[in-house]
């Protein structure tokens, strides 16, 4: 069975090809247009698919050695994300689906993060979560615990109630006068800094849900003081703030996902979304791993941002149970699952 999935939510676009849940092929086309915003630009964004959907998707097709002809049905990420964006892959998978008269499936774009994980992979096939599986899926839009019961089954346990971890990681690198997006480079810079300099406020919330903002305004602050003492502090200061900021953010993802699995009981455990390619996050995940008894899956780095191949491994778990969408569909750039 073949699908070739859509993905253009945000500011990626991404075709990918997959044949009986193994990936064989997963084009991109990124955008940089944003990065002089300092983050992504909606109306620009929803161009630049536009401009990049026919030739990403020719690319995947092409790198899969398959024709149109062959394939079995069209994934595409319905929401959430930007409505504009979700418009052009929408519209692109459901032209698509219609000409070659092939069934269509919507996905739900951080469900399909999360099934990234379920990619059958040539070698090391035995190497899939088991179910129940605890997800925390960490991006620039959301930070959620999600306990997967079943491919299609999933349930959020816990969430932020205000900014997600990857929007932490950016507005506190611009503070720093960091680039978009901020994560990586916090990330580079936190490497070679000390994790103990600086001491940034932890949120007090009960149960699973996270929060963020005070995490950012105190660090703001921290930083507006210090310059008012020496105007250099943020260029010589630079490693010691990033590696404490990843500390603490990695430290209230961490307690909760803690906590979350002694609660379930569940010990097959994975982190998906754009920060799931933290290399602190990673570290904290496998020092947990031996420590808890846990199994631990941390995505390969292709699949951490948004891609079509975990769009298109989710429409063959969909496939596989007949859940296709009719063409009267739209996207819902608020889509639950
Ligand atoms: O999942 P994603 O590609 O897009 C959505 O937000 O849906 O995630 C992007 C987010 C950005 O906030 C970016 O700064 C963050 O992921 N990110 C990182 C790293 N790589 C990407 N954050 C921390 N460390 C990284 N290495
Ligand atoms: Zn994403």
């Amino acid at each position: 069975m073949i699908i070739l999935g859509i993905e253009s939510s945000c500011d990626d676009t991404s075709a990918a090809v997959v044949k009986d849940g193994r990936v064989l092929s997963n084009a991109m086309a990124s955008q940089s247009v944003h990065e002089k915003y300092g983050g992504v630009v909606p109306e620009l964004a929803s161009r630049a698919h536009q401009q990049n959907i026919i030739p990403v998707v020719d690319d995947a097709l092409k790198s899969a050695g398959i024709s149109s002809a062959e394939l079995d049905a069209i994934a595409f990420t319905r929401g959430p994300g930007l409505m504009g964006s979700l418009l052009v892959g929408t519209s692109f998978a459901k032209g698509l689906a219609l000409s070659l008269d092939i069934p269509l499936i919507e996905v739900n774009h951080l469900q399909a993060h999360i099934l990234s994980h379920f990619i059958i992979k040539e070698e090391k096939e035995s190497t899939l979560p088991g179910l129940p599986f605890l997800c925390l899926l960490v991006s620039g839009g959301h930070t959620q615990l999600v306990v997967v019961e079943d491919y299609l089954d999933m349930k959020i346990i816990g969430q932020t109630i205000d900014d997600a971890a990857g929007e932490a990681f950016d507005k506190c690198a611009k503070v720093m006068g960091l680039s978009y997006p901020g994560g990586p480079l916090i990330d580079k810079l936190a490497v070679k800094g000390n994790p103990d300099a600086f001491a940034f406020s932890k949120p007090k919330l009960s149960g699973f849900d996270y929060s963020f903002s005070g995490l950012k305004t105190s660090f703001l602050y921290f930083v507006r003081d210090q310059l008012k003492m020496n105007d250099q502090f943020i260029e010589l200061r630079k490693a010691d703030l990033a590696a404490s900021l990843q500390k603490t953010i990695i430290t209230i993802l961490m307690d909760k996902l803690i906590k979350a699995s002694e609660k379930t009981g569940i010990t097959e455990i994975g982190i998906g979304g754009g920060v799931a390619a933290n290399s602190g996050l990673r570290n904290a995940l496998r020092q947990e791993e031996s420590k808890r008894n846990w199994n631990v899956y941390l995505p390969e780095f292709r699949y951490t941002t948004d891609n079509a191949a975990m769009i298109a491994i989710t429409g063959y778990y969909k496939y596989l149970k007949k859940n296709f969408t009719n063409h009267s569909v739209i996207p819902d750039a608020r889509m639950k699952f």
